[in-house]
């Protein structure tokens, strides 16, 4: 059984958002480090680093599984990181990817597994779901430490920046429309 065309641009989006993820993971480190922030923290971000770089290598894998041919680019040019203080970089990192990203994520990836029958798809999903879980605990322990470290700066902060935080998910799963009919 060949995978629909549909089902195909899905897994190379995912190896491209994966390896996205893992750039975004280590900029999140980095951040952790620069605001001095308590080491099992630091210590899970690292984790998550290599947990992103094996999604993506994993998703690859199920792309090629199901027929996919030829080359995924990641456009790397998306990856440069932002500029600014490192509080506030890290307070959006983990608002966008984590807090919002990772846990709307999770119900996601456990509805394509209850539907998925390829070995490859479940193996991968399967590996995905356990980890998402981690990514997803880890960003609201950040969001707890990012509060306590600045009280009267973070809570305003992400307020004023969930509804653009919330829409920007949303953008990343709604299927664009040329896909439909693949
Ligand atoms: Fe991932
Ligand atoms: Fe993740």
């Amino acid at each position: 059984m060949s995978a629909s065309r549909r089902v195909l641009s899905e897994w190379r989006n995912r190896a491209e958002a994966e390896y996205s993820s893992a750039a975004v993971a280590a900029r999140v480190v980095h951040n952790l480090i620069a605001t001095g922030m308590p080491r099992a923290l630091i210590h899970t971000g690292q984790r998550i680093v290599n947990d992103e770089l094996d999604h993506a290598e994993l998703s690859l894998g199920v792309w090629r599984a199901l027929g996919g041919e030829g080359e995924v680019q990641v456009d790397v040019t998306r990856l440069t990181p932002p500029e600014g203080p490192p509080l506030l970089l890290l307070a959006e990192d983990v608002l966008r990817a984590f807090c919002v990203g990772e846990t709307v994520a999770v119900p996601l990836f456990a509805a394509m597994r209850a539907g998925a029958e390829h070995p490859a798809v479940l193996g991968a999903l399967e590996r995905i779901l356990r980890d998402e879980a981690v990514h997803r605990a880890f960003g609201w322990d950040a969001l707890e430490a990012l509060v306590a470290l600045d009280p009267a700066g973070v809570p305003p902060f992400m307020a004023q920046r969930l509804p653009e935080a919330l829409m920007s998910c949303r953008k990343a799963y709604v299927v664009p429309h040329t896909h439909r009919s693949a």
